[in-house]
This record gives structure tokens, sequence and C-alpha cells, in this order.
């Protein structure tokens, strides 16, 4: 039948216009170079079933295509690029920094210490404070971390995940200052544990413990904070640790498969919970087979939702995600090829449907991105929303014979090693098999052998080199900032009141040895100014540390 005649295709493009009366397209005609009228779908001249099974319309069941009915033609993905680095103050120069040069959404690098649950002033912070992302201990950096900024005009999101209720308190409580509502306020948190065990590391307590905070964050946002997004499930640190395309897809939809059966545990509803579960993939360099994992995603998800967890609500059912170009893939030798690297990658991820997009700047494998460095990486991403088209169709590459077998064999590879994880008893226990680290570390080893063989060349590396690298000029840190961070740590409990501290904590460590959501008593902590140390030593008392 042929397929615009179809019932199938009148139905979508109704549905279509009724969505435009609400939110109409960015432009009212899209038209190529030679103003040859660019439609909002490609399909082909006839469906048959196979297509409504495979594929679907986009915005429809189950979204291989997207999961949007007019995806960027509606609206660009959002330019949210992960930044932070040494105080407060300092970050949130950068901020207003990208949001001037027009980033669309904010994203938050953490330190190390915050990241696991550390104040400045610990120990264990020695070396590392403001390194790899801002300081923040307590409520009052995070005032200043978004000072001038409103909660209300942007979504932020928090790459955070042991402490990350911490840190959704606070700045539930910054909003709360603001005078803007929960209701409003527009982000994610990362909170994903699991990829932490088998991946990025920077885990503290045991996986029960661990889920039932995460799964206390899903049940107070849903009551809440109805559009913040719960959860940011990530395979982006799982293939920077080595695993190849099929293992990233296949590993982080085992992960989220894992995180729905903890939030039925606990009671929750799936449609209550399910649409603001948001995932997080790696951008990578094989063009095709980057487009097929995300591709390939959509369609699993929806049908995982669906067949398996009987969700009903639509927004259960897709799959939207944050997408960072591959940072391991940057080259020290020769940074400025590095751009390149990132404009392709960064094309794969679009042409792939994602629906918020970090590029990586040149001269990352280096250093933390200077303001040049920061903002061709932000144009890279303005360059091809705004002059290449691809944004003017939806899923421009749907319908390809290479990428729809690439996006079937993905599927079934992936499909294959979430069964052998069923078969161990699931994502968790996979963990403490360390199922998944044993095959990315196989696979890690097998790309190095080939790079080392030259079989795999990577310009400027093994092939194509320089005699000689010229001198790129890094960002310089200024590590003078600690010496102000440690000092206003100390005036702070000085200044704070001890006792309404001492009570806050001792509730939590309370309620923290019971079963009830942490998440009020974590902000009353907050509220009194006790710090990420504090709190996250209350709750390394009570759930012990993990000891992967
Ligand atoms: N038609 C109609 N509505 C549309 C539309 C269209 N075509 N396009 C977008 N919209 C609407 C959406 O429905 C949404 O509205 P809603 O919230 O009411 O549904 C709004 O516009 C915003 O769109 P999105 O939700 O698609 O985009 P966001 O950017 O807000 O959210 C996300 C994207 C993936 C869902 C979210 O989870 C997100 O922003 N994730 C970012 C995560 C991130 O940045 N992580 C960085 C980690 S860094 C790291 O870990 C690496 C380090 O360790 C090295």
């Amino acid at each position: 039948m042929k397929t615009k005649e179809s019932s199938f295709f009148k139905e979508w493009q109704e549905k279509t216009s009724r969505q435009l009366e609400k939110r109409p397209e960015r432009k009212e005609t899209f038209h190529t170079s030679s103003q040859i009228p660019v439609e909002r779908v490609y399909v082909p001249g006839d469906t048959d079933d196979q297509y409504k099974v495979q594929l679907g319309l986009p915005g429809e069941y189950p979204y291989t295509r997207g999961i949007r009915n007019t995806m960027y033609r509606g609206r660009h993905w959002t330019m949210r690029q992960y930044a932070g680095f040494g105080s407060a103050k300092e970050t949130n120069r950068r901020f207003r920094y990208l949001l001037e040069q027009g980033q669309t959404g904010l994203s938050v690098a953490f330190d190390l210490p915050t990241q696991i649950g550390y104040d400045s002033d610990d120990p264990m912070a020695l070396g590392e404070v403001g390194k790899v992302g801002v300081a923040i201990d307590s409520l009052e950096d995070m005032e200043q971390l978004f000072e001038g900024i409103g909660l209300d005009q942007v979504s932020t999101s928090m790459t955070i995940n042991a402490p990350a209720s911490i840190l959704l308190a606070m700045y539930m409580v910054v909003a709360e200052k603001q005078g803007v509502s929960m209701e409003k306020i527009q982000g994610t948190i990362q909170n994903d544990i699991l990829k932490e065990y088998i991946a990025r590391g920077t885990y503290i307590y045991p996986p029960e413990s661990s889920m039932r905070l995460i799964t206390d964050i899903f049940s107070y946002c849903t009551d809440y904070a109805p559009k913040f997004n719960t959860i940011s499930i990530s395979g982006y640190h799982i293939r920077e640790a080595g695993a190849n395309a099929v293992q990233e897809l296949a590993f982080t939809l085992a992960n989220a498969r894992a995180y729905v059966d903890a939030a039925l545990k606990a009671g929750l509803d799936i449609d209550a919970f399910a649409p603001r579960l948001a995932f997080f993939f790696n951008g990578h360099n094989h063009f095709f087979e980057e487009v097929a994992k995300f591709r390939a995603a959509r369609r699993m998800w929806a049908r995982i939702m669906k067949e398996e967890y009987g969700a009903k609500d639509e927004r259960s059912l897709q799959l939207r995600f944050h997408t960072q170009v591959a940072g391991s893939t940057l080259t020290a030798q020769q940074p400025d090829n590095n751009i390149v690297r990132v404009a392709l990658q960064a094309l794969a991820a679009v042409l792939g449907g994602t629906q918020s997009l970090h590029t990586n700047a040149k001269d990352e494998a280096l250093a933390l991105p200077t303001e040049d460095s920061a903002r061709i990486a932000l144009r890279t991403q303005q360059i091809i929303a705004n002059e290449t088209g691809v944004a003017d169709t939806v899923d421009p590459l749907g319908g390809s014979y290479y990428v729809e077998s690439l996006t079937d064999e993905m599927e079934k590879e992936a499909q294959n090693y979430m069964d052998e994880i069923d078969k161990r008893g699931g994502a968790v226990a996979a963990v403490d098999q360390q199922y998944m680290k044993r095959e990315i570390q196989r696979a890690a080893y097998d790309t190095q052998k080939r790079i080392e063989n030259e079989d795999e060349v990577v310009v400027g590396v093994n092939r194509y080199k320089l005699d000689e690298e010229p001198e790129p000029e890094l960002l310089e840190v200024d590590d003078t900032f600690v010496e102000g961070q440690l000092a206003s740590l100390g005036r702070l409990r000085s200044e704070r009141d001890s006792a309404k501290v001492e009570k806050a904590l001792a509730e939590l460590k309370y309620h923290a040895e019971g079963h009830s959501n942490l998440m009020p008593f974590i902000k009353e902590a907050v509220r009194c100014y006790a710090t990420v140390g504090e709190i996250s030593g209350v709750l390394r008392e009570v759930f012990g540390e993990y000891q992967g």
C-alpha cells in the first residue's frame, strides 16, 4: 500500500498538526540551498507491516526514527556543555560565559572530593579540590554556583552519583531561596551508581543502600519535582572504560532494567517514575555504528518498557538521551585534529536523534578547556544545527540499507549480552560477579592491540605523526583558590547554628537506619548548612562503604 495514502500515515499527519498548534516548528517551511522543499520525514513508497514493527514514524512506537514527530524541526537538541572547575564563583563565571555564547542548558562537573562525599578540608581531598570539577561543600557554594542564574530559566544537569541526593537537595533549596517552586525546576541528576561500580569508580555505599537512595530520588521527584529527570542512565563511561558500542548499549539498558526493578520493588508505579528516566550515551568514532546504536537503543527500550514492564504512558516508552562525544578519542598530539573528530562525532549523535549534546574541546586530552576551546566546541554544535540542514528533516539516514541493517544487527548483539546478564541474575548480580567489568577490559585490550599494530589508525598518534609538536595554549587553574575554599568552609562552620546541624544530622541518621525516604531529612540538613562530607559521613556510618 502507498505509504502516504495509508491510514497509518494520515493519522500521524493529523497528530502532528495538532502538536504544531501548540508548538510550531522552528520555521514555516524548510528548503535546501536550491530552494527544494524539505519534508518533515521521508518514507518508503509502499509501507508494509515490517516498517511499522521495526521503524514506525517519528514520535510513534517503537520510536526508532525519533521520539518526537517533529524532532529538531520543532526544537534543536539542547546544547549542554559539561563545565566546572575551581571555586563556585569561577564556575559560575564559565556558566555565564557559555550561556552568553548561546548554550541552551547547564551541566555541572563536580570535583572528585564532592563526587565521593568528602569536604574540601578532608585529608582525602588533598590535591583534588576543584581539579576535575567545581568544589561544592555546602549550600553556600551551591548558591554561589547559580548566582545570577534563575533556576526557572535553565535546565541543569548534575553529574553526581553517590551523593546525588545531597546535591539535588542543595539545588532544590537554592531554587527555594530564589523563590522558584520545585514543580518548576528542570534538569537531570545522573544518580546512576551501577556504572560507577563497573566503569567510573565514584561510588561510596554498597549496592543495596545505593539503590535505596536512588529510588528515594525517583519517589521524591515524582511527588514534588515532576519536571526533573531523576537519573541519567549512562553508557558514556562504560564506553570510555573500553567497551565497544554493542556493550555500551547492552550494559546501559541492563542497568536501566535494574533501576526499573528496584523502583517497582520500592512500590512505585511504572508510569509514575518511568517518564523521567533519562539516558546518556557516548558519541564515538565509527559514524554509522553510532547512528545505529542510538536508533537501536530507542527501539529496544520502547519494547522493554511496553512488552516486559507493561508501561502504558507513551512517555515511559520514549528513550530520551544526552550524548557526550568521546573524550577517549581526543589526542594529545596535534590537538587541532580533535575539532574534526568532535564535529563528526557530534554529527552522528544528531543524525542518531540525541536530545542533548556536549561537544568536547580540542585541548581536553591535555587540560580543562580554555574559553576559546570551549567556544569552538559549542560553535561546532551551532554550525551543525544552523548550517548543514541535517536538523531540517527527521531521521535523515532512516531507510539506508546500511543503517537499517546495522541497527538490526546491533539490537541482536546487544540482546545477546542482556540475555547473558539476565542469566546471571541481572545487572546488580553481574556487578558482584565483575562480569561487565571483565567484558569491558577484554574489549579495551583488543582495541589497544589494534591501535598498537596499526590495524586501527589514530591520526597523529600511530600514523601521520609530526616530528615536532607545537606547544598549545592551555588553561591554568589557579590553585590559590583552595586556601579561600578552606577559609570559607571554616567560617561557615563557625557561623552556622551548630545545634541545628547536629539535630538535623542525628535525625538523618535515625531515618537512614529505618526505611523512610531520606530526601526530606537530607534537605533539612542542607538547609542548616551541613556539608557534603558531614551528610555523607552519617550515611557512611549507617550503610558502610562498598569495597570494589
Ligand atoms: N516537539 C515538542 N516538544 C519538544 C520537542 C519537539 N520537537 N523537542 C523538545 N521538546 C520539549 C521536550 O518535551 C521537553 O519538554 P518537557 O520536559 O516538558 O517534556 C523540552 O522541550 C526539553 O526537551 P528535552 O527534554 O528533550 O531536552 P533536555 O535537554 O531538557 O533533556 C535529557 C534532555 C536527555 C532528557 C536530559 O536528561 C538531559 O539534559 N541530560 C543531560 C545529562 C548530561 O548533561 N550529562 C552530562 C554528564 S557529563 C559526564 O558524566 C562525563 C564526565 O564524567 C566526564
